[in-house]
């Protein structure tokens, strides 16, 4: 298994978890399959994560686009991620894990939003690892919504156009109080971040792999880190202002 550097961990790392109908497919299955095994790479991934020791992870588990999706398989997604609180919840409670959800969570019916608010209100004092899953999730939409809310409260008197810095505006996404990723996994071969953590992901470091989410276990999430930590992350400066 490769070596990583257990101390200069990211602290934080997104995946965008796709290919699950493409293995399905490969494998002559109908796509519903390919998500339901997904789900298990889910399971694997936040395993790990937790035995590593990263403190945050952030899954694209279903995106404002998804909704245009045929509705059987909307459908599937939502029971699966149903099944999932369902029966992670005591595991997340062993492992010390808390659940966030961001996303606009009220689109995704009362039963799904109010399991949600339950399990993140059981788990939200653990402290061992935060798991975050982007639900009903547009990149674009949160900034929107943000600003909707920051224009609300500048004409209630709350906030003034001086009020506006970088630091306010992270305040008013979905992401308040949590870190901005460092490392990026993108499964199933396709070079884009389609529409995720737009602004939070401004010095995030990307790692691209063709491996696609069903298959993807401990050895690809190392693999992923071992790359991130041959890196050197400059945040605009130069490299000898880093050594200095
Ligand atoms: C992309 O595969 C994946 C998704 C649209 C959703 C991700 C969902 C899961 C991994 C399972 C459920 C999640 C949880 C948290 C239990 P795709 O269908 O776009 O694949 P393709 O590009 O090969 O068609």
């Amino acid at each position: 298994m490769k070596e990583i550097d257990l101390n200069r961990l990211p602290q934080h790392i997104a995946i965008i978890m796709d290919g699950n109908g493409r293995w399905a497919e490969r494998h002559a299955m109908g796509r519903i399959l390919g998500h339901k095994k997904g789900a298990e790479s889910v399971r694997a991934a936040v395993r790990t994560c937790r035995r590593i020791g990263i403190r945050y992870l952030t899954l694209y588990a279903f995106s404002m686009e998804n909704w245009l999706r045929p509705e059987a398989e909307v459908s599937a997604l939502l029971n699966l991620l149903n099944e999932y609180l369902d029966n992670e919840v005591q595991e997340m409670m062993d492992q010390d894990i808390r659940l966030v959800a961001i996303g606009n969570l009220e689109s995704l019916g009362e039963t799904i939003s109010f399991k949600i608010t339950e399990v993140s209100a059981r788990t939200s004092r653990n402290r061992g690892m935060t798991v975050i899953l982007a639900l009903s999730y547009g990149g674009r939409d949160e900034i929107a919504e943000a600003a909707r809310r920051m224009v609300s409260d500048g004409v209630a008197g709350k906030i003034t156009p001086e009020a506006v810095t970088k630091e306010l505006c992270a305040d008013y996404l979905y992401t308040s109080g949590l870190p901005d990723p460092d490392l990026l996994i993108r499964t199933g071969g396709e070079f884009r971040i389609s529409n995720f953590l737009l602004w939070q992901m401004a010095y995030t470091e990307f790692y691209f792999t063709e491996i696609l989410w069903p298959d993807f276990r401990d050895r690809h999430l190392l693999k992923a880190i071992d790359d991130y930590q041959r890196r050197e992350r400059r945040f605009g400066r130069t490299s000898e202002q880093l050594r200095t």
